[in-house]
C-alpha cells in the first residue's frame, strides 16, 4: 500500500517542472492545486498526488469506490493513458473539504489512499 510517511520519504514536484509536464506531450492529466510527490516519469510512474488526502498513483487500478462513496466529493478523475495499473485515476481535487471519514482509505482495495487525519 500507499507509504504513510511519503511526505518525509519523497520529495514534492516543484511548480516549473509540473508546468512542464501539463504542457509535455504526455497525454497524462495533472490537477491544479494539487500537490504531487515523486518520482515522476510518464506515462509509467507518476508520484503520489495530494496531500491531506494522498493518492498513490502508481498503485490505483481505478476501483473508483474511493469517488463513488466518498461523503464530500472529494475526488475527480484524470485520464492517465499508458499507465501500468490503470488508465485512470482518482484526483483528491477537494481534499480541504475532507472530513477525515476515512472510508475511502478503509474502501480501496489496493491500499493507495492515505489520510492524514488520526
Ligand atoms: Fe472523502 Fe472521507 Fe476519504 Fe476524506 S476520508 S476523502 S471525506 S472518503
Ligand atoms: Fe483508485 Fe483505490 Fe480509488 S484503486 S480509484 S484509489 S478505490
Amino acid at each position: 500500500g500507499i507509504d504513510p510517511n511519503f511526505d518525509s520519504n519523497r520529495e514534492k514536484v516543484g511548480e516549473e517542472e509540473l508546468d512542464e509536464l501539463r504542457s509535455s506531450a504526455s497525454e497524462t492529466e495533472f490537477g491544479d492545486g494539487v500537490d504531487v510527490w515523486g518520482p515522476v516519469e510518464p506515462p509509467e510512474k507518476l508520484g503520489i498526488h495530494g496531500t491531506h488526502v494522498a493518492v498513490d498513483y502508481d498503485l490505483c487500478v481505478a476501483d473508483g469506490a474511493c469517488l463513488e462513496n466518498c461523503p464530500v466529493d472529494v475526488f475527480t478523475w484524470v485520464e492517465t493513458p499508458g499507465h501500468p495499473e490503470s488508465e485512470r485515476k482518482v484526483e483528491p481535487t477537494r481534499e480541504d473539504q475532507c472530513i477525515d471519514c476515512m472510508l475511502c482509505v478503509d474502501i480501496c482495495p489496493v491500499d493507495a489512499i492515505d489520510v492524514d487525519g488520526s
